[in-house]
């Protein structure tokens, strides 16, 4: 099997912690380590070192090879970066583009790198019965149970009454408005897309050719005269900025007629706001999960971090304080959703 680790995104839900500069699967927000380092962790268990790849761009070269690197030595790696930011379809059909060069079998398994999952032994029970799948031919979801209307999700449908281990996929929706999220919470039988993926690299890139081939295309241009410089493969600007735009979602999951989903319950979480990193802390009898120098008298189920100075605060319930050396961010634990609202003032002011 081949590991996928897509590292491309910019979070900014996690402002001010996380910036465009450095954005949050380059910190040690869930454990002391990066989450790339446990994405790769994680990876490790389950391809080796010359099996996995990393997908990023150019500014953030370094610091992945760096993590590779931690773990697997000087061993080959291999690095694909991006030119510029196409998102996930194209970062695929690269990855798949690579792994068929190497072996026209290849599995891939895409994770991104800013996700936590508690459960490492879940996680492979589910990766191998999505490899049972992916080598069948099929495109592999992994389906979290939800448990409240998130409209920043993939939402699954299973199909009824399948039995197996894995089921086709009756519908697939990225991103649905709140009330069609509610009626599939309302409904039951919907799961939640982890953004994890399983298939095979010439399945993925059939679908590709099916559904998009516009985007196909310019990968293959792109992807055909790349150039090697160390670890890094660097496909060609020009080609590649030609590409469409669009995510794995809507170009191939919500279009495949092979999707299957396989269940994770893993204690998955994509660390998506300061509320998601409160529930996947351990919290003190209180409730807080304070991080760095905090000192706190009747405050109850908040988020404290401070990066440097003391934080002390008296008489507050469901807050979120965050602490870096350039910013205090003081929020309503309920309305950290609208951190990107703060981001976009900050920007246009700068
Ligand atoms: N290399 C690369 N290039 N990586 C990228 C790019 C890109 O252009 N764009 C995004 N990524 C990485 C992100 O860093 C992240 O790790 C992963 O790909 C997914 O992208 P997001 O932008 O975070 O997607 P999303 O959160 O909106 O939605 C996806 O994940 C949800 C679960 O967290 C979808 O798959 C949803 O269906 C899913 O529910
Ligand atoms: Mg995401």
């Amino acid at each position: 099997m081949h590991a996928v680790i897509l590292s491309g995104g910019s979070g900014t839900r996690l402002w001010p912690l996380s910036r465009e500069a450095y954005p949050k699967q380059f910190l040690p927000l869930v454990s002391e380590e990066t989450m790339l380092a446990e994405t790769i962790k994680r990876a490790r268990n389950i391809a080796s070192c010359s099996r996995t790849v990393a997908i990023t761009n150019e500014e953030h070269r370094f610091v992945v090879a760096a993590h590779l690197q931690q773990q697997c030595g000087e061993n080959e790696r291999d690095i694909i970066l991006e030119p510029i930011g196409r998102n996930t379809a194209p970062a695929i059909a690269l990855a798949a583009l690579h792994a068929r060069a190497e072996d026209k079998d290849a599995v891939l398994l895409v994770m991104p790198s800013d996700h936590a999952l508690a459960d490492i032994d879940a996680f492979a029970r589910a990766v191998q019965i999505g490899e049972r799948a992916a080598n069948e031919g099929h495109l592999v979801t992994f389906g979290v149970v939800p448990t409240h209307p998130h409209t920043g999700y993939g939402y699954i449908r299973a199909n009824e009454g399948a039995v197996s281990e894995f089921s086709p996929v009756g519908e697939f929706v990225e991103k649905p408005d709140e009330a069609t999220a509610k009626a599939y919470l309302d409904a039951g039988n919907y799961f939640w897309n982890s953004g994890m993926f399983m298939f095979r690299a010439d399945r993925y890139l059939a679908e590709l050719k099916q559904h998009r081939p516009d985007i196909l295309d310019a990968c293959e241009k792109a992807w055909n005269s790349q150039a090697k410089d160390l670890d890094f493969i660097r496909v060609d600007k020009d080609a590649f900025a030609a590409c469409p735009e669009d995510s794995i979602d809507y170009a191939v999951m919500e279009k495949t007629s092979d999707a299957v989903v396989v269940p994770l319950d893993a204690g998955w979480s994509d660390v998506g706001s300061w509320s998601a990193l409160w529930e996947i802390h351990e919290r003190d009898s209180d409730g807080n999960v304070c991080k760095g120098d905090v000192i706190v008298e009747d405050v109850h189920d908040s988020y404290i971090h401070s990066e440097g100075r003391l934080i002390a605060a008296i008489g507050i319930t469901d807050h979120v304080i965050v602490e870096t050396d350039d910013v205090v961010l003081v929020a309503d634990k309920n309305r950290v959703q609208d951190v990107k609202k703060l981001v976009a003032k900050v920007k246009a002011q700068n």
